[in-house]
């Protein structure tokens, strides 16, 4: 699947999606009861499509990547990547969560290249990927540095640059820049496309913001309050590469408030006061 730019086409996978979730249902059993996470999700994610995922805290948006990423089992139905059933981790997978998990001792370069250490594999064919990597994101100069000494910003630089070094296909993130400063998210989900655009990676990326899953995302998918449904898929069919500009659109606008007026009915979000728009969704 090609990222040429501009093209102002939504990617279409061609066959069976790459990531097949058939029926998924997830219940947490606890001595305390049962909790119903997420109920009957069907979803075909197209190889090197951008998937945007929103939803209310508690709708089982985690949850869901979880079951992707292999870390939880699901309680009825299927999830396929590449063809195959898969009810552990799958191969050729990265992931980014919302707090980043760094490890404060190692310095940014051995936080990077710790994927290669847990495979196995020889680090000296691995490093200059790793310093590559560390460059696109604007880290030149603080591969020796420590993650304590980090902007949250920096930090989360690196944890996608430990996602992307083994080159997966599908990329795994939750709320990555969930706890930044609106200027640093900006600039993130630039870099983020930027990336994407450059190699053909399947994206399912979990966030509360409306504007950044529109901003993002070939596809929107809206979920319920728990136990998460899929209420809505949303096409995005902004042309890309997008600049931050396209966010004062009006086609922009419009899909913005198609979404919060999802969540209005939903009456998971209130609607705006005192002219102050609502771009959150939940917690
Ligand atoms: N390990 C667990 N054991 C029991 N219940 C759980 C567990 N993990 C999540 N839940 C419950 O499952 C539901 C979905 O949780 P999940 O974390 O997937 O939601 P979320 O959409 O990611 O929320 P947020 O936006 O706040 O991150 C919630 O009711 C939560 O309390
Ligand atoms: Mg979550």
């Amino acid at each position: 699947m090609s990222h040429e730019p501009s093209t102002g086409a939504t990617r279409v996978s061609s066959g069976a999606a790459f990531v097949e979730i058939r029926g998924v249902g997830k219940t947490y059993r606890s001595r305390r009861g049962d909790v119903a996470a997420l109920s009957g999700i069907d979803l075909g994610i197209g190889s090197g499509e951008f998937v945007s995922v929103l939803g209310p805290s508690g709708c089982g948006k985690s949850t869901l990547m979880r079951c992707l990423a292999g870390l939880e089992h699901v309680s009825s139905g299927e999830i396929v990547i590449g063809g195959r059933s898969h009810d552990g981790p799958p191969e050729g997978l990265g992931v980014v969560f919302q707090r980043d998990v760094l490890l404060d001792w190692r310095t940014v370069l051995d936080n990077v290249m710790l994927p290669i250490e847990v495979h196995r594999l020889d680090p000296s064919g691995w490093e200059q990927k790793a310093r590559e990597l560390l460059a696109l994101l604007g880290l030149t100069g603080f591969e020796d540095r420590h993650p304590w000494e980090l902007s949250g910003g920096m930090r989360q630089r690196v944890s996608i640059c430990r996602a992307l070094l083994m080159n997966p296909s599908l990329l795994l993130m939750d709320e990555p820049f969930g706890a930044l400063d609106a200027m640093t998210r900006d600039e993130l989900n630039l870099e983020l496309q930027r990336v994407w655009m450059g190699d053909a990676k399947t994206v399912f990326f979990v966030t509360h913001s409306i504007q950044e899953a529109v901003f993002l995302g070939d596809r929107v998918v809206v979920m319920s309050p728990s136990p998460g449904r899929i209420v809505e898929i949303i096409d995005v069919t902004l042309p890309r590469p997008r600049d931050l500009d396209i966010r004062e659109t009006p086609e922009f606008g419009a899909m913005v408030r198609h979404i919060r007026g999802l969540f209005l009915s939903m009456g998971v979000m209130k609607a705006a006061r005192h002219g102050r728009g609502v771009a959150a969704v939940g917690g």
